[in-house]
């Protein structure tokens, strides 16, 4: 016997809020649409819904409350469908993206011990101020539902300028605009200098973010080598002719993933460079209030007489990754990035930038990164006494002072992806050096986050990740 029309519409109506059932959109005790509501959306009479409601009442999904509606209900056999999900393992012969996506996948399961991330652990946040705050501006006369002005907060800039003062004396607020993350503030200059097509210099390696960066604007990146020994002036000149750079994009300090940091020397030379060259630089400053020397190291800005340096950073790494404040300093360029920000985000979040602001404006921060620069410290020592005593003697690690990552290279022909699949069948995840450059040239390395603080699991985790080296070597 062959289905009638009304039959399909019914099963349609029953399967299409199933779906939705399964998928946790109606969640245990939430009411389901009206009948009336549906059978309008549906081009259907009310007794077809109702057959739908049924048929859904009959597995057990939903019931139904007199005078009231249809509510899902607790079923157990919904449990296992909804949490059953895989990891995967990383293309061996893959590209970055291809690596990337793979490890995006494998960041979903919360058991794993997990290297692999150069965010901040949440004990190492100040969360509960932080919230604190928010429910204080919430229920303050500006609870932050109006627009902040597009340039940003005029509260947030001001602080910002304040914290600034350890390494220039000289930033105004009005030449800073606030944005969504350091990594807005990186696509609000390169698009202020860009065009598609262009090409831009990045340092190798360099945080896999801006390779998504540049090819999403659809620019091309030439690799250049500002390592603290390898640093030439002269070829960092004659690559910047070669290719008609049109900007430079470089990690100043405690660079992600090798942790290098240009000398006060180096930034004076290079910001001397991109003057004479009338080529921007944009520097990323993310990491350069987490080090673990006296005194924070300096930036190209604070040299820039001319406005060629186009400065960014965010509270990402600091402060509270998901309110997504950033910011930047774009020099001579400060209009052209106010204006590509009006027409791509029309303003910031008005609530997270008065937050960070009333941060700030109580003199916590410095407190607060002076805790956090210890703990990092502390667990950087610890990270490293462990890869020292586990990992082959072959290995080389880097010796960052500063930041959440140490950079290690394995010998020659130890394929780095192998390595990040073998450990996740341990529950340890790490981040594949593959990742770092669009060349390919860091198939022996990995970056290991020190970011979760030390104990037993640590510990154990970096114990297997060095037996299957050992095992991978032999
Ligand atoms: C060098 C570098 N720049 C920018 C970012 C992104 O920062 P945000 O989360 O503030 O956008 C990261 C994140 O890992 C990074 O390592």
């Amino acid at each position: 016997m062959r289905a009638s029309p009304t039959q399909h519409k019914y099963n349609q109506i029953a399967d299409h809020f199933e779906r939705l059932i399964h998928k946790n959109v109606f969640k245990v005790g939430s009411k389901l649409p009206s009948v009336r509501s549906v059978s309008v959306k549906y081009g259907v009479n009310p007794g077809t819904v109702f057959q739908a409601y049924y048929s859904l009442e009959s597995k057990g999904l939903v019931e139904a409350k007199p005078k009231s509606g249809y509510y899902v209900r607790f079923n157990r056999r919904r449990l296992p469908e909804s949490t059953i999900t895989h990891t995967r393992e990383v293309p061996e012969a893959g590209n970055a993206s291809e690596i990337l996506a793979t490890m995006f996948h494998n960041l979903s399961f919360k058991d794993f011990v997990n290297f692999s991330t150069a965010s901040p652990d949440m004990n190492l946040l100040p969360a509960l101020k932080l919230k604190k705050i928010i429910h204080q501006t919430l229920k303050s006369g500006n609870p932050g539902i109006e627009y902040p002005p597009l340039q940003g907060s005029p509260d947030l800039r001001n602080q910002i300028a304040r914290i600034c003062v350890p390494w220039s004396k000289d930033v105004d607020p009005d030449h800073i605009v606030t944005t969504s993350g350091c990594i807005e503030a990186l696509r609000l200059c390169l698009n202020a200098v860009t065009q598609p097509g262009d090409t831009v210099a990045v340092q190798h390696p360099a945080y896999f973010g801006f390779f998504q960066l540049l090819s999403s604007l659809r620019l091309n990146a030439v690799e250049v080598n500002v390592n603290d020994k390898d640093f030439n002036e002269e070829q960092l000149m004659n690559i910047v002719k070669k290719f008609s750079l049109k900007a430079l994009l470089l990690v100043t300090n405690f660079n992600n993933p090798d942790g290098n940091t240009l000398t006060t020397a180096q930034k004076k030379k290079l910001v001397q460079l991109v003057t004479k060259m009338q080529v921007p630089l944009i520097e990323d400053d993310v990491y350069g209030d987490l080090y673990f020397t006296a005194r924070r190291p300096s930036t190209c800005k604070s040299f820039d007489k001319e406005g060629w340096v186009m400065y960014c950073n965010s509270f990402s790494k600091t402060l509270a990754p998901g309110y997504r404040v950033g910011w930047c300093l774009p020099g001579r360029f400060l209009d052209q990035v106010i204006q590509f920000k009006l027409s791509t985000a029309i303003s910031g979040v008005a609530l997270t930038e008065l937050a960070i602001a009333k941060f700030l404006e109580n003199g916590r921060y410095d407190y607060h990164l002076q805790k956090m620069r210890t703990a990092l410290n502390v667990q950087y020592l610890r990270y490293l006494r462990d890869i020292i005593e586990y990992f082959p003697e072959k290995i080389r690690i880097s010796r960052p002072a500063g930041g959440f990552v140490v950079w290690i290279q394995l010998p020659e022909g130890v394929d780095a992806c192998k390595l990040y699949n073998r450990a996740i069948e341990f529950g340890v995840l790490i981040a594949p050096g593959q990742i770092f450059s669009f060349s390919n040239r860091f198939s022996n390395f990995i970056r290991l986050s020190f970011a979760k603080a030390h104990n037993e699991n640590v510990a154990t985790a970096l114990r297997r990740v060095g037996s299957i080296l050992h095992q991978m070597i032999n």
